[in-house]
């Protein structure tokens, strides 16, 4: 997507030195474009757990490189000029801790230990010797890579499938605004490219649909009034920005068509754990008759559970709800805006159950949330 005119991704390898991955700091958006560098474990892990890069795919995407950073790193055991050869019992050893290390971060996206396995199985299906590094570098940013693409290929037809549903209310419109309610952000900052809820907006704006998007500010995080309202002010979409309470209201007064979020998990069987607030939402929609649609790529799906109340729900420091976080005079300024003794309770996450879902727009096509329809999409997760 664009920013300022010039095509970026979220995450990508630093251009004349592929030891280096570079990602957009989020925490830094929408006053400041911040670009970081990234070259160990560590420092990944830290990028991820602090949300420097937030949301299902992108986390997903920046874990793979940061399993490419781990076998970066194994090379260079016994010094840079690798006087000891490491052995096969070493690099195990050193992969597992930072896989360990990454999947550590955060617990509710499912895309950070689906991509982590998917390095870790990559090397250890190519190569039989563990001494042979470079190969295994070689497979490792490959894996990454393929992991980045495929996320960025994913979305962008995640936007046309959802094109389809637009248009289909576009028709009952005559030329009128189109209004698009979601909740957070699952734009292109919380992927690679193009987003998830959000890349069915871009392609209508696209295509000329009068589109518009009131956007959840999302509290505590304001990943809404933060994120989700620059990315589209970036592309140009008409979006407003509302308190997170103010869905219902807008939806009871006939001013929301339809609602689209994301998922950072979804079980086989189609409970949706998103964003919390993301339940009110689908509640206040359901009573209003308001179509309440969520986007996903395949990546998002836990296929092994069965039900939304096994979806681990994160739980963040109790700062982040009694202090905001603002600019000023060039700067980020941060208050409190609690009693500095009341406790606070800060759930990142809630699980949507599947009655309350419209449909799932993934990258396979639209359907319905229940574990029939999802396999009629996906027959190769069937057993
Ligand atoms: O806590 P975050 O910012 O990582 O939140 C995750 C999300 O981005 C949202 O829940 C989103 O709606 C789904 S993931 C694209």
């Amino acid at each position: 997507m664009k920013v300022g005119g010039e095509h970026f991704r979220t995450i990508w390898l630093k251009p004349g030195n592929e030891r280096v991955v570079q990602l957009i700091d989020q925490r830094f958006l929408p006053h400041r474009f911040v670009i970081e560098d990234v070259s160990t474990v560590t420092q990944m892990a830290t990028a991820i757990r602090d949300m420097h890069v937030r949301g299902a795919g992108l986390i997903g995407a920046s874990a793979g490189y940061g399993m490419y950073l781990a076998v970066l790193e194994a090379g260079q055991t016994g010094g840079p000029s690798r006087t000891r050869r490491i052995s096969a019992e070493e690099f195990d050893t050193h992969l597992a801790n930072a896989a360990a290390q990454l999947k550590a971060t955060r617990p509710t996206a499912v895309n950070l230990s689906w991509a982590v396995e998917r390095v870790l199985n990559a090397i250890a299906g190519e190569t039989p010797a563990a001494t042979e590094i470079q190969k295994k570098v070689e497979i490792a940013l490959r894996t990454a890579t393929a992991i980045a693409e495929q996320d960025a290929e994913h979305c962008r037809m995640i936007g046309q499938h959802g094109l389809n549903l637009i248009e289909q209310i576009a028709r009952t419109k005559n030329g009128k605004q189109i209004n698009v309610l979601t909740h957070c952000n699952a734009g292109w900052l919380a992927f690679v490219d193009y987003g998830s809820a959000l890349a069915p907006v871009y392609a209508a704006h696209d295509r000329g649909l009068p589109v518009h998007v009131w956007v959840d500010e999302t509290r505590p995080r304001s990943q809404g009034s933060k994120l989700t309202a620059w990315e589209l002010g970036q592309h140009g979409v008409p979006h407003t920005i509302i308190a997170d309470s103010a869905g219902g209201h807008l939806m009871q007064r006939g001013e929301v068509d339809l609602v689209i979020v994301g998922s950072d998990r979804t079980t086989r069987t189609g409970d949706v754990a998103n964003k919390i607030g993301t339940y009110l939402k689908a509640l206040a929609a359901q009573d209003n008759g308001v179509p309440f649609y969520v986007a996903l790529p395949s990546s998002s799906f836990d296929w092994t559970m069965r039900d939304g109340s096994e979806i681990p729900i994160e739980e963040r420091g109790a700062e982040e709800l009694k202090h905001a976080e603002g600019w000023r005079d060039g700067e980020t300024v941060e208050v409190r805006i609690a009693p500095e003794d009341s406790p606070a309770a800060n759930y990142g996450f809630d699980v949507t159950p599947r009655r309350l879902v419209t449909g799932l727009i993934t990258e396979r096509g639209v359907c319905k949330a229940d574990e029939k329809s999802i396999l009629e999409l996906f027959a190769d997760h069937a057993s």
